[in-house]
């Protein structure tokens, strides 16, 4: 957490953006998994926790603008509750520790909702994903729960995404820490995967080194042979001899800020010739968005270049033919790439998913429907203070090649005798995190290796 006067300027600042009403901002209650009181861990909502500060369930805040006071409602502790959970800070402490003072119940709260709706004052709020509260607000509002998100304040979303778009220093240094920890998850894996181990016997050191550290997940782990599936999270096949484990894990520590990497290992400890080559080529991609990153480019021209480059070591390897150019024109490299090259990342993973990705990667821009780049979640122009992921992959995906095979598709392009040679290959990602500063990026965290030697040298530490 930090000093009340973060969380008092963001609001400040808020207020600035919006004018004139009320700003809704909904946290997060406890879900069951099953039943009432065997719930998920609790995760609070990243923009209450952005302009609020508190990591606690079942409070909702309010900008009042009109009047520039800010509310906290939520309930006091009863008994009960202490008594199964132990005496904690007072809400009204904690509420002082982030700058408010007008503390008041939930009941108080239903109550200063009807009052609004009398007053007819407008309400802002950014989509809601959390259908229990969507039932309360649509009670409030006297609309149907699935109409909650057709009144969504698109000024508010565009206020929203904007500030927290720019990370500050005290950001920064929040999410580096996250990204170390993440770096320690990926190279404990590094020197500790051997031929017969299973899937989640890694996945299991990768949370150790998390939570060793007080640290969670961001996101549900990533960590398979089979890397050509883009979001791969069976982790039940044993890793052999010869074969790529891909890993895609980041930890989420205690403020809430989060890493994402992704590393591809070899599991003999050694690349075998064509592995080093197409991850070389992996590396060149990647390489290329680094060299590109800086204010004023978009990442979207980002995105093309480094799909360039994929095409051109496509076409060196005779796997692809003809003009680089017309080949990211059309869309043919997103066979090996269908995936985008980044995200935002912040409190979320995917920073403000959300509020949406036209307006955070896009700033209200149309999005492209193509093949591969309709994946792709950051396209607008870069700013000093974003922070975002490069994540370039390479995949021969047996299923997506036999079906454009069958349709004929781009056969001017694709070589697919060549290309069936590496149906087995599976697939690769590197993915590091980013800050875009005044001249050009910064790669948030230690140096984490990225050359095929470099993973190899601490790979040999496996076989000690
Ligand atoms: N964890 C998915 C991603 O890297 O975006
Ligand atoms: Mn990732
Ligand atoms: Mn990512």
């Amino acid at each position: 957490m930090f000093s009340k006067e973060v969380y008092m300027s963001r609001r400040k600042k808020l207020k600035e953006e919006i004018k004139n009403g009320i700003i809704l901002v909904c946290g997060n209650e406890l879900s069951p998994m099953n039943c009432e009181d065997n719930t998920y861990p609790f995760m609070q909502d990243s923009t209450f926790l952005y302009y609020f500060g508190l990591d606690r369930e079942n409070l909702f805040g309010i900008i009042d603008v009109d009047n520039d006071k800010d509310y906290i409602f939520g309930n006091e502790l009863t008994m009960d509750d202490i008594i199964w959970m132990g005496p904690q800070v007072t809400l009204k402490e904690q509420c002082e520790s982030v700058g408010i003072e007008n503390v008041h119940s939930l009941d108080e709260l239903n109550e200063f909702m009807t009052n609004l709706q009398k007053e007819k004052k407008t309400v802002h709020y950014i989509p809601q994903y959390r259908h229990s509260l969507m039932i309360k607000m649509a009670d409030w509002f006297k609309v149907s729960p699935n109409d909650i998100n057709k009144n969504i304040s698109e000024n508010l979303c565009f206020a929203v995404a904007n500030q927290r778009n720019i990370k500050t220093p005290e950001e920064i240094e929040e999410i580096e820490k996250a990204v170390n920890i993440t770096r320690d998850m990926h190279l404990a894996a590094m020197k500790d995967i051997k031929p017969g181990m299973m899937e989640y016997e890694v996945d299991a050191i990768l949370e150790n080194i998390s939570r060793s550290q007080n640290s969670g997940l961001s996101f549900p782990t990533i960590c398979t042979i089979n890397g050509q599936t883009l979001h791969n999270h069976y982790h039940g096949n044993k890793i052999k001899e010869g074969d790529l484990l891909l890993i895609d894990a980041g930890a989420r520590i205690e403020s809430g800020y989060c890493g994402d990497m992704t590393t591809t290992h070899p599991v003999s400890g050694k690349f075998t010739e064509r592995q080093r080559d197409i991850y070389n080529l992996l590396i060149s991609m990647f390489d290329k968005a680094e060299e590109l990153i800086k204010p004023g480019i978009t990442y979207l021209d980002v995105h093309l270049a480094v799909c360039k480059v994929l095409a051109k070591g496509m076409i060196e390897r005779n796997i692809l033919k003809g003009n680089p150019d017309e080949i990211v024109k059309n869309g043919v490299h997103a066979l090996f790439m269908p995936h985008g090259l980044g995200h935002m990342m912040g409190l979320d993973v995917h920073d403000m998913e959300n509020i949406g990705e036209p307006i955070v990667g896009y700033n209200g821009n149309k999005k492209s429907s193509q093949f591969g780049l309709s994946s792709l979640r950051l396209g607008r122009t870069l700013e000093t203070g974003f922070v975002f992921t490069v994540e370039p992959g390479i995949y021969f995906i047996p299923e997506l090649i036999s079906k454009w095979k069958s349709e004929n598709k781009f056969s001017e392009y694709i070589n697919y005798d060549e290309l069936e040679k590496y149906l087995d290959f599976g697939g690769m990602r590197y993915e590091g995190d980013y800050l875009v500063t005044e001249n050009g990026n910064r790669r948030l965290g230690n140096k984490m290796p990225k050359y095929p030697d470099e993973i190899e040298a601490i790979r040999e530490e496996a076989f000690k």
